[in-house]
């Protein structure tokens, strides 16, 4: 069940991302140029952060976390709501009927998630049993003590951004591009080793002040295999079992990590029941479980690498995204050709298929980008 209480956020434009900067994304280059004052400063004023403007700054203006802005008393749930505001009655559970707020959009619906896995998730079955649960049970506990923490790990193209879209749509309408949906990726957010103390700074500043101005907001960490060893530290205080770190609690919000490590410890799994000739869906969570948190605790390229995270068990779920089959493939094709309006030819589903490559070289069982490249492969057929 989504959060019912009184946590409204003002609602938002969307000028900033369309004037080309992203308020809901840090911006790695400028990321330097967030100031308390700037944060304080622009609290309340009604503007969103301009075009350029950094990240953390952004989450300083509407949560007002930064430098200090955020006072007891000023929360979310004190904060005036528009609703109240233009005409003097408090309408909310309305006023969210038309724009969406924060926790407050819609109750979440598990036969919904279900149907939403089962129709667009494919090959997937242990993922799809540990998202499910996990999110329609943490989302129903109305005093969770902790954030939900989900690391998805797998082969690549095998549904992990898809999986996280999914999970961000069946709580926001917005899905990804929500106001409470954020998405950090490595590479781009984070890309200087030598900036590693700078970014741990920002990435504390900008997820309280997103989680002060909505406790349900969504974090999703992308390519965490490519993140600096010791980054992912700075959130350690977030991710554990405490009510409140400086007046902010954070115990309803998600977290989800995303990365390929881990990847082979699955693919030897899946191919040692491939070999012995048992059903895929016979794979159980156990059979991967351990060796996939101690095979990323040990990798050298996860920025969970020797992290506290693993060390103090603030991960709920690793989740693993077994490699998908050529049957896979070839159902992503059909998703694809409905999505373009096509009727589904049989013939180019296969004639597509058969282009990907598979491994291992011998069996060629396992598609090596998953379903990712399918897509440009089709338009090959389609290019009128
Ligand atoms: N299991 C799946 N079921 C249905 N579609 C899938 C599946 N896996 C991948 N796809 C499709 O393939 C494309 C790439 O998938 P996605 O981005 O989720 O992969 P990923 O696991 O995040 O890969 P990477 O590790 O390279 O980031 C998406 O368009 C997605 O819809
Ligand atoms: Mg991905």
């Amino acid at each position: 069940m989504a959060d019912t209480g009184d946590s409204y956020s003002p609602p938002r434009t969307k000028m900033a991302a369309a004037a080309g900067w992203n308020r809901k994304s840090v911006s790695g280059g400028s990321a330097g140029r967030w100031s308390a004052q700037e944060g304080a400063g622009r609290r309340g004023s009604g503007h969103e952060a301009g075009p350029g403007r950094a990240g953390p700054a952004a989450a300083g203006a509407v949560g007002g976390a930064g430098g200090g802005a955020h006072q007891p008393g000023s929360g979310p749930g004190r904060r005036p709501h528009p609703g109240r505001v233009f005409t003097g009655f408090s309408y909310p559970r309305l006023y969210c009927l038309f724009t969406e707020c924060c926790g407050q959009k819609r109750s979440l619906n598990r036969e919904a998630l279900q149907r939403d896995l089962d129709d667009k998730l494919f090959g997937q079955h242990l993922a799809k049993k540990v998202i499910l649960n996990a999110v329609s049970g943490f989302l129903s506990n109305p005093k969770p003590k902790k954030p939900l923490t989900l690391s998805l790990h797998g082969w690549t193209g095998t549904g992990k951004n898809l999986v996280s879209k999914i999970i961000a749509e069946n709580i926001y309408e917005g899905g990804l591009s929500s106001d409470y949906v954020h998405l950090f990726v490595a590479t781009l957010h984070f890309p200087h080793a030598s900036n590693v103390t700078l970014y741990k700074d920002q990435l504390q500043q900008w997820i309280r002040g997103n989680v002060s101005a909505c406790a349900r907001s969504i974090f999703i960490f992308d390519e965490m295999d490519k993140m600096h060893a010791g980054l992912i530290d700075a959130i350690k205080p977030f991710l554990d079992y405490y009510d409140v770190v400086d007046e902010v609690s954070y115990q309803k919000a998600i977290f989800i990590f995303l990365s390929n490590a881990g990847a082979e410890r699955i693919t030897d799994v899946a191919l040692d029941f491939w070999r012995r000739g048992r059903q895929r869906e016979d794979i159980r969570l156990k059979d991967m479980e351990h060796a996939l948190s101690v095979s990323v605790f040990n990798n050298k390229n996860s920025g969970f690498w020797h992290s506290s995270l693993i060390d103090r068990n603030l991960i709920d779920y690793f989740v693993p995204f077994l490699p998908l089959e050529y049957k896979h493939v070839k159902m992503c094709i059909r998703v694809e050709m409905r999505a373009r309006g096509y009727a589904v030819d049989e013939d180019v589903v296969s004639r597509v298929a058969e282009e990907m490559t598979f491994f291992p070289k011998d069996e060629r069982v396992y598609s090596d980008k998953g379903c990712k490249t399918v897509f440009t492969k089709l338009d090959y057929y389609y290019d009128d």
